[in-house]
């Protein structure tokens, strides 16, 4: 399995942060935030990572990465000219998989507890999409998941009226054919090309499982959410909870 982390866009909700450099540089606890997906990966057996930037400050990406020697993996680069949303970033990375399976990483995204269980829930799998969900008070911030007793049976992008609490975390697992289900997706009403339409293409062929998140998780776009994934990673000093 590969591992893609995405982290373009240009970071506009932390400006004037991100006038200094990119968003995924800033500092949480005592890392650059790109450090947590590297180091997450590498903690699930996944060492051959794709990164996807924007041109911001892109120099300084590699400068504070170099080949992923440090962390024990091999990092290759690529770039989204323009933020056309998650699918439109992830697409760029159909080379690299080269017909592998996809462990997804949004740049920004923090967890309390290694993903090594969720991604051997998926090595277990085989096939179709896995995504991981965690209850949150402010669902309608993210993508939201409206499940059964079984399965999740839709999820929505930024929903006015959330159908449940549980948020789709960014950590996103995928076979191989989640670059053909990309080709397919239109544009939201927002321009975007939304990892959202992807995770219902696989719902719609009866093929996404999904965990339920461990521990402390949250993103890191806004100030609070920054103040809150600082928080999470700084009471262990950055390092990654095991389940035991
Ligand atoms: O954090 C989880 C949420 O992330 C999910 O619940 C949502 O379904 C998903 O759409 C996403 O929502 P956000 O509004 O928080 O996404 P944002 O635009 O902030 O992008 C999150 C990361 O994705 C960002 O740190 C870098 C990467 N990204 C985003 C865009 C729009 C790219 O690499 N390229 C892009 O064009």
């Amino acid at each position: 399995m590969k591992g893609i982390i995405l982290a373009g866009g240009h970071g506009t909700r932390l400006f004037p942060l991100t006038k200094a450099t990119n968003k995924h540089l800033l500092p949480v606890g005592r890392e650059p935030m790109l450090f947590h997906p590297i180091r997450q990966l590498c903690d699930a057996g996944i060492t051959d990572i794709l990164v996807i930037t924007s041109t911001d400050h892109m120099g300084d990406v590699v400068r504070c990465l170099g080949s992923g020697a440090d962390f024990g993996c091999s990092l290759s680069y690529r770039v989204q000219e323009t933020a056309g949303g998650i699918a439109h970033a992830l697409a760029l990375g159909a080379n690299f998989a080269g017909g592998d399976a996809v462990c997804v990483l949004l740049g920004d995204n923090v967890f309390e507890y290694s993903i090594a269980p969720y991604v051997e829930h998926f090595r277990a799998q085989g096939r179709g999409a896995r995504v991981l969900l965690k209850e949150v008070g402010d669902p309608e911030r993210y993508g939201v998941a409206a499940l059964d007793e079984h399965q999740v049976i839709e999820i929505e992008e930024k929903p006015t009226n959330p159908k449940s609490h549980f948020a789709v975390v960014g950590l996103y697992l995928y076979d191989a054919r989640v670059f053909d289900i990309i080709g397919a997706v239109e544009p939201s009403a927002r321009g975007e090309y939304e990892i959202t339409s992807v995770n219902n293409a696989y719902i719609a062929s009866g093929e996404l499982q999904y965990d339920v998140c461990r521990g402390a998780w949250t993103d890191a776009g806004t100030f609070d959410s920054l103040a809150e994934a600082n928080a999470i990673l700084a009471k262990n000093l950055n390092r990654i909870l095991p389940h035991d």
